[in-house]
């Protein structure tokens, strides 16, 4: 064991409510754009409307004449600030998306590049001012079509590992070599995010103790790599930059990066002098935010008649933008999905000219999975096998790239009890067989997996002498339940009730946390937690020696129980022992980076059961029925990590059949930026959706037994809609989103 394991016996994976929900319906939640500090004014960014060219002339004579206007921000205007490389290109030491800067250029990259803005007394002054400012351009050819644009490039790393991965002979020839093989080629609309919430900031440069401060309401899944960013970015220490964001409103993905909306309110406070508000429009966030690249990837397997899988191929193309880079590694589970002798992965990269691609919901598993567990559909058509029994004869001993073992896998339990409780024996093999009047029913299953991730974070831990425990971490409450399941996980370890424990996040006054992106946050806030109960323990070991209690007790014999320390034989309530010690209460900062050297390969792992009906007049498709079996190791919370999957595989519907983003590529700018346009499944759009767990920790792979659960949920989907649909109907079906021409 890598961690030593715990034993839960309180709160720990008790479904509880989350402590966000009634703050959130009841409106005491407090979301970015709804801060109001003194003087506030609003600005709003002019975007253009030409993908690539030069600016030649900006005319703001009818928006300055607007009463209420008090300025506006251009490029021969904007205050100094530093061009600090982007996150890709420090080591992700910052967390700028992208090196083209707000309002600060002549040249333009991509459509929706904010160009200037308006500041004014009230937003919709702003608005209508910034309609009114004319910008004239030199136009040059652009490229926003992965299927126009040279795949010339070659990722410098796709997460830790080269852009070429070889195992074995020649994976081609191995492949040619087999006796049953398919290769097939896969395309993928871009997605994006669409979080409720829009991206906000309000931004101010003020004073605090002579020096310069600059206080920032930023809606991020990354507050302290904001800190460090904007101090960068304004030349100030991180000290002097305060980033407060205590809920968000949607994010997956789209608010782990600091898109130029954060920075132009930061350059419009900077400016006027006085606290500025921005928030992107809908129609600003498809082309200022980011976004899931298109894809073009081939998967071809080989394998003996057994079903022994001898050569996997996996490539492919991503996008990433004219200036600034965005690697997303889609052949990455295919590096330790399945045994075979001969691997080979190879990613290229385009350059197109849009806003940097970026993380979105479950990247890279999400695209790479689906082409994967697509194609090892099809061979075990090819093979006359049962998928399942297929993805179980390959289960692989060790990752087939690192070589390490396996933290803990648990997938054949996913698909074997998965099934069961799917019924998957009712299904029958033969496509178009299996018919409800006019619809055809099919059933599909994928595997799921996505990494276990954990970013650096430190916490702290607080006894008082009320008998109450505090945490405090500047982490984010994603809407997910952050500050419930900590709050569990220290109560458990603190032999405390979980309503005598509270938790504060959401402000970088408070110990630095890590971005809460790649499903890390409980895993690394746990971490930090066990680190700081252990402290906690020796603190109050030695108090308890200097009253001559304990005084052969060892750490391992310190244990928190119902509000006292024990040793196994004497207890002393923890006011006791802090009264007597005369102090009103005892803190540790505890902190967890991830395990010195990684000895295993750890993943969280799931199974995908889909049901379809497919009617091919209309060419719809309607999901019956969904069922996700996880492995992640210790759920802190019933409740809520149920939601995250049942979230995930909602999202999952979307990425099946419905999220595309549209272009007109003639002009280089996206037709469908609004919700209307851009579908997302709605509530008639999702069936009953089953989830189930194996409720094993994993203490090799995390201080707390827990793997990440935030984003596992959407991976096998695509796969598994697309493999229920050729059930139903014998189609394959190469392309994601599924659209109803594609099926009649
Ligand atoms: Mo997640 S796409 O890593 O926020």
């Amino acid at each position: 064991m890598t961690f030593k394991s715990i034993d839960y016996s309180g709160p720990v994976g008790k479904s509880l409510v989350r402590k966000s929900g009634r703050e959130k319906v009841t409106g005491a939640a407090t979301f970015t754009a709804e801060h109001q500090p003194d003087k506030m004014l609003h600005a709003v960014a002019v975007t253009s409307n030409i993908a690539r060219g030069k600016i030649k002339s900006i005319d703001t004579r009818a928006a300055k004449n607007l009463p209420g206007v008090r300025a506006i921000l251009l490029p021969d205007n904007v205050p100094s600030f530093k061009r600090i490389k982007t996150f890709n290109d420090s080591g992700m030491k910052h967390s700028l998306a992208s090196n083209v800067f707000p309002a600060a250029e002549t040249e333009i990259f991509y459509a929706g590049q904010y160009v200037a803005a308006v500041i004014a007394d009230t937003f919709e002054t702003a608005r209508d001012a910034a309609l009114l400012v004319k910008v004239t351009y030199d136009t040059q050819s652009h490229v926003t079509n992965i299927d126009n644009a040279p795949a010339n490039e070659r990722p410098e790393s796709l997460m830790g590992a080269p852009a070429v991965i070889t195992k074995g002979e020649d994976a081609q020839q191995a492949w040619q070599a087999s006796t049953v093989k398919v290769d097939a080629d896969y395309r993928l609309y871009g997605n994006h995010h669409n979080p409720i919430e829009p991206h906000a900031t309000i931004a101010h440069f003020g004073k605090k103790n002579g020096k310069p401060f600059l206080t920032v309401y930023d809606t991020t899944q990354s507050l302290a790599p904001g800190q460090a960013t904007y101090a960068a970015l304004f030349d100030l220490a991180p000290e002097q930059v305060q980033v407060i964001c205590p809920y968000v409103g949607g994010a997956f993905g789209s608010k782990g990066a600091m898109w130029p909306q954060s920075v132009l309110a930061c350059l419009c406070a900077k400016l006027v002098d006085v606290p500025v508000k921005l928030v992107a429009t809908r129609q600003q966030m498809y082309g200022g935010t980011g976004h899931r690249s298109p894809f073009r990837q081939r998967v071809a397997l080989g394998a003996d008649k057994d079903g022994n899988i001898q050569s996997i191929i996996h490539s492919g193309i991503a996008s990433t933008s004219r200036k600034d880079v965005y690697n997303e590694a889609f052949t990455m589970a295919t590096r330790m999905m399945y045994r075979t002798e001969s691997l080979h992965l190879e990613q290229s990269r385009c350059r197109l000219d849009t806003q940097l691609p970026t993380f979105m919901r479950a990247p890279p598993e999400t695209p790479g999975l689906y082409a994967l567990e697509a194609t090892v559909d099809e061979l075990a058509t090819e093979l006359a096998m049962d998928p399942i029994e297929l993805r179980i004869k390959n289960e692989p001993e060790v990752d087939q790239h690192t070589g390490k073992p396996f933290s803990s896998r648990l997938l054949v339990d996913c698909l074997r009890q998965g099934a069961e409780r799917f019924g998957w024996r009712n299904r029958s093999a033969k496509p178009r067989s299996q018919k409800d009047g006019h619809w055809l029913i099919g059933m599909g299953v994928a595997s799921a997996t996505y990494p276990h991730n954990v970013f650096p974070t430190q916490v702290d831990v607080t006894l008082n002498e009320n008998g109450t425990a505090d945490i405090a971490c500047c982490t984010q409450e994603l809407g997910t339940g952050t500050r419930t399941a900590q709050s569990q996980l220290a109560a458990d370890m603190l032999g405390l009730p979980i309503k005598k424990v509270n938790m504060r996040l959401g402000d970088t006054a408070l110990p630095p946390g890590g971005i809460s992106g790649g499903s890390a946050t409980t895993a690394s806030v746990g971490g930090a937690i066990r680190n700081a109960v252990e402290k906690l323990k020796e603190q109050l070991l030695t108090l308890a020696q200097q009253q001559d209690e304990f005084k052969n007790a060892s750490l391992d014999d310190i244990h928190f129980v119902q509000g006292a320390v024990t040793d196994g034989q004497t207890r002393l309530p923890m006011e006791d022992l802090l009264e007597q010690a005369g102090k009103p209460n005892l803190t540790a900062r505890g902190s967890f980076k991830g395990p010195e050297e990684q000895k295993y390969s750890a993943h969280s792992y799931g199974a995908t059961f889909v049901e379809v009906a497919v009617d091919e007049a209309l060419g719809l498709v309607r999901v019956r029925r969904m069922l996700g079996c996880y492995a992640c190791g210790t759920i802190l919370n019933a409740r809520t990590g149920r939601s995250q999957f049942i979230g995930g595989m909602v999202m999952g519907l979307g990425h099946a059949l419905q999220e595309a983003t549209h272009w007109d590529h003639r002009y280089g700018r996206i037709t469908n930026d609004n919700l209307a346009e851009y579908h997302i499944p709605v509530n008639a759009d999702v069936p009953d959706i089953d989830v189930m767990w194996i409720d094993t920790p994993d203490f090799n792979a995390s201080p707390i037994g827990a793997k990440g659960i935030g984003e596992i949920g959407i991976t096998g989907v695509a796969a598994a809609v697309s493999n229920a649909i050729y059930n139903a109907t014998g189609k394959r079906l190469r392309q994601l989103p599924i659209t109803p021409e594609m099926v009649m």
